[in-house]
């Protein structure tokens, strides 16, 4: 087994312009366009820390805080969060360049993707572990497995009375273990 990395080891920053042909009706940039960047985005950061191929299993939660329109230049930084066995969580943090000297960038959307390590056959293989350094990085890394089994259960691939993390979310009293 290869030994573990850091979040940062991952880290993939791609930039792109909106151009006309990018945009919704209303000029601003269709959100199709930007998931497909995204997508590549943590592709690249899944595959950097297992380098294995990966392929997207599921895309958890997307939001789409603040327009964003023609002409405006866009960063994605993706990053994985947490490595579980063969699937990798990804968060993808979207930033609007500043329009002038002195101006902050705004963060305009996030997404958290799933990746899964796949062989030649497309079956799932193990992957580094990975080890959290900034507190962004360990509160990430901790809700990625409330997240996952949260995804799970929805998928109809885990019982709910095998969720420990949510049941200590919601029902701390009780403890994780009933
Ligand atoms: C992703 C894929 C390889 C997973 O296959 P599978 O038979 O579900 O494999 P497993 O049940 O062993 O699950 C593999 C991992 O994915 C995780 N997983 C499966 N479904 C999940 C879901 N809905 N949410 C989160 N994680 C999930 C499992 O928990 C497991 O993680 P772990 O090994 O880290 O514990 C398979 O579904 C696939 O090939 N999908 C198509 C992928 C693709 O083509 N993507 C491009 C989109 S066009």
């Amino acid at each position: 087994m290869a030994q573990s990395k850091t979040p940062m080891d991952s880290l993939t920053v791609m930039t792109q312009i909106v151009l006309p042909n990018d945009t919704n009706n209303l000029n601003n940039l269709f959100g199709g366009q930007l998931l497909s960047w995204m997508d590549r985005a943590c592709a690249i950061a899944a595959n950097r820390h297992c380098k294995e191929t990966v392929v997207t299993s599921t895309i958890n939660n997307v939001a789409f805080k603040n327009p964003i329109p023609q002409g405006a230049i866009v960063t994605i930084e993706a990053k994985v969060s947490r490595a579980f066995t063969s699937s990798m969580e990804v968060i993808a943090d979207v930033y609007l360049e500043s329009k002038g000297p002195g101006e902050p960038r705004v963060k305009t959307n996030e997404g958290i993707f799933t990746f899964v390590a796949v062989d030649g056959l497309g079956r799932p293989v193990k992957i580094p572990a990975i080890h959290p350094e900034s507190e962004l990085e360990q509160q990430r890394f901790d809700a990625a497995l409330r997240r996952k089994q949260l995804a799970l259960i929805i998928a109809g691939k885990m019982d709910p009375s095998a969720a420990t993390e949510l049941k200590a979310l919601f029902y701390p009293s009780e403890g994780a273990e009933q």
